[in-house]
């Protein structure tokens, strides 16, 4: 072998077994482990700390975020497969097992909150246009101070984030079994169409968890737009797109700054301006 070839190939070599600062950074990048409270934990501190009164989860399972909930919950989840406490902590909790579409379409939570939801938690079908017809479902009967907290709006690689959950197909071995959808473009259409709500992106492990604030249970703009949203946002989440969603929506300090408590002290009061989180 010619000694220029010899040279080339120690040097592919070489660059394999030690990327360069550039490449292991783009690694880096690519894969981000959220370091933050597990996100049970930030449900559970944030039910103490809020103390709402009525309670909504869409997408229940067995009930392992239900299970923190110390009021009045309504719980929505076609497939619901309880175990453990999960109604150890309170008094009354509605079941529905149905899709929150469904449940929706037939239900008024009027008739079970009459004063308003303080507390949603959206969890249910991980395709975006469900989530936003969750979130669109929710806000109409938000209390003025209500919250709605979304899971796995943060994945940690771009092909969790596939419409599509193939776990045999999936590169990353590891994290073959997690899949957060493509529920990341609820952060981008919020800003996009609802530039007044606040929002703040925690560091929760596995997948980041969402909180909104600022409600406005009389707003038709994402309804009035929902065919025209779905539409626009029918990407998928490639490498560099996921790169810039989280130098748009960095994550922030669910265990300082952003704790549970900290945020229940930030929370806006109705009818004042926005206040853009800082980190
Ligand atoms: C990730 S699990 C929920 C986990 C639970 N929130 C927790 O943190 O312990 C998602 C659940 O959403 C439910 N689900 C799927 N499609 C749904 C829909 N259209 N409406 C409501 N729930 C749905 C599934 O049956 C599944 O139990």
């Amino acid at each position: 072998m010619k000694f220029g070839r010899k040279l080339r190939r120690f040097f592919r070599r070489t660059r394999r077994i030690w990327p360069s600062p550039d490449r292991k950074q783009a690694a880096a990048e690519r894969e981000v482990i959220h370091r933050g409270l597990d996100y049970i934990e930030y449900l559970d501190r944030l039910h103490l700390a809020l103390n709402p009164a009525s309670y909504v989860e869409i997408g229940v399972y067995v009930g392992e975020s239900l299970a923190k909930a110390r009021c009045a919950a309504v719980a929505i989840d076609p497939d619901i497969k309880l175990r453990g406490e999960t109604l150890a902590a309170r008094s009354e909790t509605h079941i529905f097992q149905m899709t929150s579409d469904h449940f929706f379409e037939g239900q008024d939570l009027r008739r079970i909150f009459p004063a308003g939801v303080d507390l949603a938690f959206i969890d249910g079908m991980h395709l975006f246009e469900y989530a936003l017809r969750d979130f669109i479902n929710l806000e109409r009967f938000a209390r003025p101070q209500g919250l709605i907290a979304i899971h796995d709006c943060c994945p940690l690689n771009a092909e969790m984030a596939l419409r599509e959950w193939n776990a045999e197909a999936r590169v990353v071995r590891e994290w073959a079994n997690w899949w957060t959808g493509d529920i990341w473009k609820l952060l981008p259409i919020l800003r996009q169409y609802r530039p007044e709500l606040e929002i703040f992106v925690l560091d929760t492990p596995p997948s980041g968890l969402v909180l909104v604030n600022g409600l406005d249970p009389a707003s038709t703009v994402l309804s009035d737009r929902y065919a025209e949203i779905v539409t626009a946002f029918s990407m998928d989440l490639d490498e560099g797109r996921l790169l810039r969603f989280r130098q748009e929506f960095p994550t922030l300090d669910s265990r300082g700054a952003f704790s549970p408590e900290a945020l229940c002290r930030r929370l806006r009061a109705p009818e004042s301006p926005a206040r853009p989180p800082t980190a």
